[in-house]
């Protein structure tokens, strides 16, 4: 991977980019990098702030629709590994794709994919903040945070990048579910947690149990019931 390596100074969002190059038969595993974002994107249609300093990257895969659901759990474990081999710190996962430090979340993983007639991929989107202030951007501060200032020094951001990629692709090239799933299980602090997990209009509280084999979150309402959450958003409470 990384063959194929298209890197800008600065671009809208590097998720179009691989889906434009995915349009033009690129090869798997091609590579997006951009400095900085001008329309960086986060899931369930938030803005994901993209100044220089931080890494910003999209991978172009071909997987078999199966792989499809393990592609977040997949990329946030990889960069979560390689967060720990590269940075003195400990990196845990928030349901379903943040990877926190601290409490706080230093990357993201955006999985968009096309599995139309003619043209069947999928995008792995990764934001990871590395040597950027998050004082500087007031909508993020306490939620947030970056890898230099967790460390307390600069972070390389090229050695992170390497790290994250190689993980990424042995994860998917000799992709064992249950290995993932354990792996990924065992960093998920949301479980266990109280938690308020909201999905569009509707709001679930309760105690978050478990995942199914897909990934899905089980959160345990205080009457007893159980309930299943496939996408949304889920805070801990
Ligand atoms: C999230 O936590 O909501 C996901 C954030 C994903 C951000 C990355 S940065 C590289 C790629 N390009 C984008 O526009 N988004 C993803």
């Amino acid at each position: 991977w990384g063959h194929t390596l298209f890197t800008y100074d600065s671009i809208g969002s590097t998720m179009d980019r691989a889906g434009e190059l995915a349009h033009k038969g690129a090869r798997e595993g091609a590579l997006v990098i951009a400095a900085e974002q001008t329309e960086g994107r986060g899931r369930l249609n938030r803005k994901w702030i993209s100044p220089p300093g931080s890494l910003y990257f999209s991978v172009l895969l071909y997987p078999p629709i199966e792989k499809l659901p393990y592609l977040t759990m997949l990329a946030g474990l990889a960069v979560a590994e390689a967060i720990e081999e590269c940075v003195a710190v400990q990196a845990g996962l928030k349901w379903p794709n943040d990877v926190l430090i601290g409490g706080r979340k230093a990357a993201g993983m955006l999985v968009e994919s096309s599995f139309s007639r003619g043209k069947q991929y999928a995008v792995i989107g990764v934001g990871i903040n590395v040597n950027v202030d998050i004082s500087t951007s007031p909508e993020i501060t306490g939620v947030a945070t970056s890898l230099s200032e967790q460390a307390g020094m600069p972070v390389d951001s090229l050695n992170l990048l390497r790290a994250a990629i190689d993980r990424i692709e042995s994860r998917y090239s000799n992709f064992d579910k249950t290995a993932l799933l354990d792996s990924w299980k065992a960093r998920l602090i949301t479980l266990g947690q109280p938690v308020k997990a909201t999905m569009g209009e509707a709001t679930i509280e309760g105690t978050a149990t478990d995942v199914t084999d897909e990934g899905a979150l089980i959160i345990r309402r205080t009457d007893g019931s159980i309930c299943t959450v496939v996408a949304g958003d889920v805070t801990l409470s």
